[in-house]
């Protein structure tokens, strides 16, 4: 009869253990009773990249990369990105459900009522170089905001959570948009609480001499379904970061700074900015064969192509991508989608791309779209911050409900030197 077991019988020894099998998992800390003797440690496994080790338990967001499958929540991400708005969103990964009206405004509310920030926020944003990085400058203020709110690290008050989750999703686009302004040497434009949340982002962004700056809604609207796309994404690179840092009881901004920070690199939030480089760097449709080459020998990535999880089409990138029509006929056409389209075809034609799954990511159309709506290429990242603030809060606060919640703190195959006796300098 079939048992939800695993029989491990181990060489070295001849003893055999039999392991419980839960959620497809065996629990690594089982492994640790399989000894040759009583002075080894035990077993343990080996996975850098944590490419096969489940590090929590979440119902947050599904991902089944081998359909092109992504859900928040139990709902589909094309209906999400069809029909609902960000903060909707936000709300339903931070609390599980779909907000009745009045919880939305509330939720809302809520949000546009915490969109201001400190004025020393804006003094030590200032004191960064004239061309700072928007997103050095994002994670650092972000960091510092913890400095500003010392209650945040009561982390188990659910009411202190609650409120600083808030701050959080409101504050991210006026720090992003801060950045902006600092990087292009324009005065900072406060928060327009009359505006939606992604109006309120584009005025803070562009608002120069008009009394009142009026979104595009169009513009607008694209810019809110790009958010939806980047909200959440289980157990990246950057909510694995959010759930290590928040795992030593830290605070929720710290936390989140150390997320950004992950974001920021060029393999995950960092990509869109590469992507465009790239792009730009083809310059034209007839030099893609060439770059496809370089690509095939290794010589290079293709930039927003190739995803840990996604085997098969990633499901955003195709939203994406009629996204950028909507954008077009506002903005008039990006030459670099062309570009990137035929990339695309090419690519999934080809031997290389096809033995190896690797098809557009998220990101491989978002930096062409911001391109036409004239957001600065170091600004990407950022976005992807704001849309994936959320994402990383309702994690973090799932961990920490979570009862198998342990401060995260690897093992190491130490393969260094044995005891060796210090040698005075003029010894060595
Ligand atoms: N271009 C060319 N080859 C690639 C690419 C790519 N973009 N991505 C992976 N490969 C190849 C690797 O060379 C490797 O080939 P090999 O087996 O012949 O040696 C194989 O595919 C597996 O690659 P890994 O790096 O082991 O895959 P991993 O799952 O570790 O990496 C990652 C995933 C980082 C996303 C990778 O695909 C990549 O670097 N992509 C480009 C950067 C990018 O777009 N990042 C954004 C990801 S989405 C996001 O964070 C929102």
């Amino acid at each position: 009869m079939a048992k939800d077991t695993l029989s491990i019988t181990d060489n070295r020894t001849g003893k055999s253990y039999e392991l419980p099998v839960e959620h497809g998992t065996i629990r690594a800390l089982d492994l640790r009773q399989i000894k040759t003797g009583p002075d080894d440690f035990g077993l343990m496994t080996y996975d850098p990249g944590l490419t096969n080790t489940a590090s929590c338990k979440s119902t947050v967001t599904m991902v089944d990369g081998d359909n092109g499958i992504l859900r928040y929540r139990g709902y589909p991400i094309e209906q999400l990105a069809e029909r609902g708005t960000f903060l909707e969103t936000a709300y339903l990964l931070v609390h599980g459900e779909l907000p009745t009206q009045s919880e939305l405004e509330e939720w809302q509310y809520n949000i546009v009522h915490h969109t201001f920030i400190h004025e020393n926020v804006k003094k030590f944003m200032d004191g960064f170089r004239y061309d700072a990085h928007p997103m050095g400058v994002f994670v650092s203020t972000i960091a510092a905001l913890s400095t500003f709110y010392r209650e945040a690290k009561q982390i188990h008050d659910a009411e202190c959570r609650k409120h600083q989750i808030h701050r959080l999703i409101a504050k991210a686009p006026t720090l992003a948009a801060f950045a902006y302004r600092h990087m292009s040497g324009m005065p900072y434009a406060y928060p327009d609480n009359d505006l939606s949340y992604t109006g309120n982002f584009l005025s803070m962004m562009f608002k120069t001499t008009e009394a009142k700056y009026e979104p595009n809604p169009a513009l607008e609207r694209a810019l809110d379904v790009l958010f939806i796309l980047h909200a959440d994404h289980e157990q990246n690179c950057s909510t694995n970061a959010m759930r290590a840092v928040g795992s030593s009881a830290v605070d929720p901004y710290s936390a989140m700074a150390a997320a950004a920070a992950a974001l920021y690199g060029p393999l995950h939030g960092g990509a869109n900015e590469m992507v465009l480089t790239m792009l730009r760097e083809i310059g034209s449709v007839k030099n893609i064969p060439a770059h496809i080459e370089r690509v095939k020998n290794k010589e290079v990535r293709l930039m927003g192509f190739g995803h840990r999880v996604y085997k098969n089409y990633d499901p955003r990138a195709q939203i994406v991508k009629e996204v950028a029509e909507t954008v077009f006929e506002v903005t008039g056409r990006n030459p670099l989608i062309d570009i990137a389209l035929e990339l695309e075809r090419i690519a999934l034609e080809d031997e290389y791309f096809l033995s190896h799954k690797l098809y557009p990511n998220v990101d491989f159309y978002s930096g062409i779209i911001y391109e036409a709506m004239k957001i600065p290429i170091p600004m990407y990242p950022v976005l992807f911050a704001i849309g994936r603030t959320p994402g990383w809060l309702a994690q973090w606060q799932e961990s920490l409900e979570d009862p198998d919640l342990r401060i995260v703190r690897p093992r190491q195959i130490y393969l260094g030197e044995g005891e060796r006796q210090y040698v005075p300098i003029d010894q060595r």
